[in-house]
């Protein structure tokens, strides 16, 4: 397949538009840096989300420069061709064939970085730089900052200010455009495909991690380059620990497995939450609970719509949660009064301690501010939703064993999670192609490998 390097050019174009806007100046965006696990062996490598939203560009040890003067010029800095490491390595496509393939108007060695940026951030009236992400590049930048006020006596002014260019390509992100959403979607077959795998093939005996491995069978054997994050595969008590990853406990007969893990395609997450029993059949508390769950995400999706606020999924999953805490007696009534209390007092948050949803993206937990600007009497009301936007909706309950909590549901722990795609109507679940109600989920364990 070729590149195509029209969606990063016009979002190249954007940004400068909004650099203008704000009176111009130059931006200086850079990769990821590459990171060593131990001796001789490193982590995969993984661009960084903001350089690659705006390039396309893969390869480590590369910066990309945008000058908004009365013209525009994008300058991409790359690693040299290298016949040498090109072997140990593999193949870089060096400036020359950069510039072409990356549709940039110009392209230099990465080395000629340092001695390049005092003359062009002469005279720019801002830089629009991202501090305090990158220690060594913050410096870097002090020492080409010097180096044009070196150049004073020519007439040469210095930036006067720096703009933080996170937050205007921050909010470009969270409006995902027709390629974005066309990625995510697939990345949400392909993370569904591979949850229906590992639901299929469960059963008792089976270890956390041969659930882990299916999962990984899946995203790789349909391209995706890597999990978006470390796969959560959770049996028995170990769903109720939120961050737990999939480890080498047994999968027990009469226990649930929860598994949290989508794939990343081509720079974008997917993110998908299943609990189904090990055996293929709830039991009646597990599927007293798992019903609670299912009508608050229901009720979550019902609010994500064009104009709903960000929290209204949230709220909307809270009400129908703490209501089936009082019904399964999880949360005492008699002591805690109405929903309502429940809610007010925060009570619920025994069995829910996190949020329903977030922004995702080229990141799991992706960028994007979760309010609107303040409002002329201050308050900071929560973004309102539009088309465009992608978010997750991930009601959860989890019971740890305590006093007072009634015994059958200890150590369940339950989460539905499903990407949702803010459209013009209401919004788009992509991540549908895995079952989510108890009779579709037993029946498709009922089919086995
Ligand atoms: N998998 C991380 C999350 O659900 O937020
Ligand atoms: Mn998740
Ligand atoms: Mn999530």
């Amino acid at each position: 397949m070729t590149f195509n390097a029209t969606p990063h050019l016009e979002r190249r174009r954007r940004l400068l538009a909004s650099m203008q806007a704000a009176g111009g100046g130059v931006a200086i965006i850079g990769t990821a840096p590459e990171v060593m696990r131990n001796r001789d062996a490193d982590y995969p490598y993984r661009h960084d989300s903001y350089f690659h939203y705006l390039s396309g560009f893969t390869e480590p040890e590369a910066v990309m420069v945008l000058v908004a003067g009365p013209e525009t010029r994008s300058i991409l800095f790359c690693r040299d061709k290298n016949l040498e490491r090109e072997i140990w390595d593999g193949y870089r496509f060096g400036p020359q064939a950069a510039q072409l393939e990356f549709a940039f108007d110009a392209a230099h060695p990465i080395e000629e970085l340092d001695k390049s940026m005092p003359a062009l951030l002469a005279d720019a009236p801002a830089i629009f730089y991202s501090l305090g992400q990158d220690r060594s590049r913050d410096a870097r930048l002090q020492d080409w900052l010097q180096g044009v006020r070196g150049l004073a006596r020519s007439g040469v002014a210095a930036p006067g200010r720096i703009v933080d260019v996170n937050v205007l390509l921050d909010d470009m992100r969270l409006h995902k455009d027709a390629v974005e959403i066309d990625t995510m979607k697939r990345a949400g077959v392909i993370s569904a495909e591979a949850h229906c795998r590992a639901m299929r093939l469960s059963r008792p005996g089976l270890r956390e991690y041969h659930l882990e491995a299916e999962l990984l069978h899946e995203f790789r054997r349909n391209g995706s380059q890597f999990p978006a994050y470390g796969s959560i595969v959770a049996t028995g008590a170990n769903a109720c620990v939120l961050h737990y990853r999939a480890g080498d406990a047994e999968l027990k007969d009469g226990d649930l497995v929860l598994i949290d893990a989508g794939c990343e395609l081509d720079s974008y997450a997917a993110d998908i939450t299943r609990t189904f029993p090990a055996n293929g059949r709830f039991s009646g508390p597990q599927r007293e609970l798992y019903e609670i769950v299912l009508a608050a995400h229901a009720a979550a999706v019902a609010e994500t719509a064009p104009g709903k606020r960000f929290m209204d999924g949230h709220d909307a999953a809270v009400r129908i949660l703490a209501q089936g805490m009082l019904d399964t007696g999880l949360l005492d009534g008699n002591k805690l009064g109405s929903r309502d209390d429940v809610i007010e007092q925060g009570a619920y948050r025994q069995f829910y301690m996190h949020r329903t949803g977030h922004w995702l993206g080229m990141d799991v937990h992706d960028v994007g501010d979760y309010r609107d600007p303040p409002a002329a009497d201050g308050s900071k009301p929560w973004r309102t939703l539009q088309p465009g936007m992608v978010l997750t909706i991930e009601p959860g309950i989890y019971v740890r064993p305590a006093e007072g909590v009634p015994e059958q549901y200890w150590n369940i722990g339950i989460r539905i999670e499903d990407d949702a795609h803010v459209t013009p109507g209401g919004c788009e679940l992509l991540t549908t192609g895995v079952p989510s109600t108890v009779a579709d989920i037993e029946a498709l364990m009922r089919q086995g490998s």
